[in-house]
């Protein structure tokens, strides 16, 4: 038996088939975002089963205001170094807003680039019903798709708010059409993010391709949360659906100024860390 970690986590390899399998033992799914290469080999090494690189790095990241104005060489630039740092996980490029919504060609030459250019092993897109031709074009030439529903942050704008979705029976009953209609197209995964709990449950029941919720409650096949939420590095806003596991904001900020006023008193360096 190999005593290296790093075969040890190569022979496991997380693919779209052990997820599925993963949901079929009802063995639940955890999945987290990274954007660099550090912070996805610690997320491989904690065994995290699925790595998002999010558009969410258009705000965590890059501070903007919403996801909308992230480009597809961005998402290049945070696919390629992520992947550097994964050896188990399964790593899944988000596809930025416009990057497949105009047509199926242009979604299906973007999400080769994501593929071929950056290493990941799948793409994931917003969207039911309506882009579902998309996602048997992608999936056809041998690309995985995961769906987004519920609340969809590309769509910021045409919603207005960033509140719980699917509230009302017509938008529910939507959102069950959607999920069909992507696991009909051949997505190996849905994402459905703040919906209520019920709802989600009902629809992960449903389907038997993995559902991953995000504020969607305990009855998903699995998790996800954005990175720099759950370590507490984040504080524009904090809905209730995080749960922190660290501070490291607060952490973090109290190391720079420890630093600063040992710089600023000659505390730093010292000696032994003088040559
Ligand atoms: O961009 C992102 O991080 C996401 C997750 C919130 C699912 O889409």
């Amino acid at each position: 038996m190999s005593t290296d970690p790093k075969n040890e986590r190569r022979s496991r390899k997380v693919t779209t088939r052990s997820l599925r399998s993963m949901k079929e033992q009802r063995e639940p799914i955890s999945s987290l975002t990274a954007y660099d290469y550090l912070t996805a080999e610690l997320l491989d090494q904690a065994g995290i089963d699925m790595i998002l690189v999010g558009d969410s790095a258009g705000m965590v990241v890059q501070g903007l205001e919403t996801t909308v104005g992230v480009t597809l060489e961005q998402m290049l630039y945070h696919c390629q170094v992520v992947t550097r740092g994964v050896e188990r996980a399964l790593v899944v490029g988000d596809m930025p807003f416009m990057s497949y919504q105009v047509n199926a060609d242009e979604a299906l030459r973007n999400a080769g680039r994501m593929i071929k250019e950056s290493g990941v092993e799948a793409v994931k897109l917003e969207g039911g019903e309506k882009l579902c031709e998309t996602v048997r074009r992608i999936v056809d030439v041998g690309i995985p798709v995961m769906g987004h529903l519920g609340l969809t942050p590309q769509s910021i704008h045409k919603f207005g708010t960033y509140q719980v979705r699917a509230t009302e029976p017509e938008e529910a009953a939507q959102l069950r059409r959607d999920a069909l209609a992507l696991e009909a197209a051949g997505a190996f995964a849905v994402v459905i993010e703040k919906v209520p709990a019920t709802l989600a449950t009902e629809i992960s029941q449903a389907l038997a391709i993995p559902v991953i919720g995000i504020g969607a409650g305990i009855g998903c096949d699995g998790q996800i949360l954005v990175t720099h939420d759950m370590l507490g590095l984040y504080n524009r806003f904090h809905p209730r659906f995080v749960r922190r596991y660290a501070e490291l904001g607060r952490d973090t900020l109290a190391a720079f100024a420890r630093y600063r006023a040992d710089v600023k008193t000659r505390e730093f360096p010292g000696p032994e860390e003088s040559y």
